[in-house]
């Protein structure tokens, strides 16, 4: 008798042992059978900017896919009187929506616009193979690069910049989502939209007007001034918010830059039918509020049954209400008393403790005097320092740590002007000491017509303790001329 209960007993451990190795060799044969999709034909890809997505694949057969981004970096508003420097993959924070599918041969060609300050990169978490593209894409202002990859893992992925220092370049907002659908697409729905989550430092505190510079003790701190949707307040609010009809389903792709914090991503008033876990092939049902990791994603979707505005938000409250991370879907149809019967209040919702609301300060003029006094030059050279230098240097010419060589008190600076005008002029790669400590970092050639370049030299030279040199235009053709 016992031993026929442990014969039963192995028996059912054979086969409970055999159910797992074939379902584990069905999810083997699986990805080895993206790996072998023959791709048919060639296709441009077609790239969003947020909030929105490129047409679905549908039934497409998998092909090679040649996918174009650009670099940019360019000043933005944060918030009404704030301005940032923001590093972007195509113009936007976050990056342009790719939307592909499984089995797909991606051509990515990356370009550094020759007006951008830095080398970056891109590490996509779609890609199979070193640093996910990061090190066959590092790429200088001025140039290219391009590489190829198949996708073999259906789901929602985060696209990031990994160049030194990696958490300043995500801080700065470059990353983005690209989507991998399986074979046929994902489920017809009828709204789908891109909506990415990420966290800011600045120097000032939230709502301090002017150009904000990247403070890389607070995001050292995960100390966050701003947490938003779509790269700054207000990016899905008002008339910038995202719209469904009565009836519609709806799908987010919601993704999460970080660099720091997780998103606790909810939609006020509604419940999401669908959650595709952490962006994968887990479905999970009748969800409340995700979590999303920085460097993760998630896909939702739900049906809209009844008109309003819908608050979606951080449900980390503070970082809705006094950090920025609160968006709206605006819902219009038909009420239906039946599921909602309560009395509607669209248009008196006043998010508490919304940022200072500040008028921006009126662009200087730009002068053109070529007798200017020392103080002239050096008001105009902060004002090209604000513009071209500070986003590496810092904004009291401080640098950061291990990347960027401080430009205050700097034995470096001090001891050849003609150096540093040299540097400015056709930029500088390779290690150098600067009070002790050495950097290794690239500075792109800038360009600035040799006015500018006195003027923000003398700025520098007559700032944070420095000689107080006043260097003239001359002095930079001169250099130039040695060339
Ligand atoms: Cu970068």
């Amino acid at each position: 008798m016992k031993n026929l209960r442990n014969i039963v007993k192995t028996g059912l451990m054979g086969i409970a042992l055999l159910l797992f190795v074939s379902c584990n060799s069905t999810e083997e044969k699986k990805i080895i059978d993206f790996a072998k999709i023959q791709v048919q034909g060639t296709m441009d890809a077609e790239l969003t900017s947020p909030p929105f997505v490129p047409a679905p694949v549908g039934d497409r057969a998998a092909k090679k896919l040649i996918v174009n981004m650009e670099i940019l970096e360019q000043e933005g508003t944060m918030t009404d009187g704030v301005k940032y420097v923001y590093w972007t993959f195509g113009g936007s924070v976050p990056g342009s929506f790719i939307r592909t599918r499984v089995g797909d041969e991606v051509e990515f060609t990356l370009s550094n616009h020759p007006d951008n300050k830095l080398p970056h990169n891109i590490d996509l978490h779609a890609v199979t193979g070193p640093g996910g593209g990061a090190t066959s894409s590092f790429v200088a202002p001025g140039h290219e690069k391009t590489f190829s990859f198949k996708t073999l893992n259906p789901g929602l992925y985060v696209y990031h910049c990994a160049t030194a220092p990696v958490g300043m370049h995500i801080a700065n907002g470059m990353y983005g989502l690209i989507l991998v659908e399986p074979e046929g697409g994902l489920p017809k729905v009828d709204k789908e939209y891109y909506i990415m989550q990420g966290d800011f430092y600045t120097k000032g505190e939230n709502g301090e007007p002017g150009l904000q510079p990247f403070d890389m003790q607070k995001a050292v701190d995960e100390d966050a001034d701003y947490v938003v949707f779509n790269g700054k307040v207000g990016a899905l609010t008002g008339d910038n918010a995202i719209t469904a009809n009565v009836g519609e389903t709806v799908r987010l792709y919601v993704g999460n830059g970080g660099p720091n914090l997780t998103s606790s991503f909810h939609v006020i008033g509604e419940i999401f039918d669908n959650v595709h876990i952490e962006g994968g092939s887990l479905l999970n049902k009748n969800v409340q509020t995700t979590s999303i990791p920085a460097g993760g994603a998630a896909i939702v979707d739900f049906k809209v049954d009844v008109p309003g505005t819908f608050i979606i938000v951080d449900h980390a409250i503070f970082r809705a209400f006094n950090k920025g991370a609160l968006g709206m879907l605006k819902v219009t149809g038909e009420e239906n008393k039946q599921l909602y019967s309560g009395v509607k209040q669209e248009g008196i919702y006043h998010p508490e403790g919304g940022t200072i609301q500040t008028m921006p300060n009126g662009e200087a003029k730009k002068e053109v005097n070529l007798n200017k006094t020392l103080a002239e030059k050096v008001a105009s050279g902060k004002q090209i320092y604000t513009k071209t230098c500070f986003a590496c240097h810092q904004a009291n010419g401080e640098g950061i740590a291990n990347a960027f060589p401080p430009l205050a008190k700097s034995d470096y600076l001090n001891a050849d002007v003609k150096r540093a005008i040299d540097i400015v002029l056709n930029g500088k790669t390779g290690e150098i000491t600067v009070n002790g400590a050495k950097y290794n970092s690239i500075m792109t050639k800038q360009t600035l017509t040799d006015d500018e370049i006195a003027d923000v030299l003398t700025y520098v030279y007559n700032s944070w303790g420095n000689n107080k040199t006043n260097v003239d235009a001359s002095m930079v053709s001169e250099v130039k001329n040695t060339h």
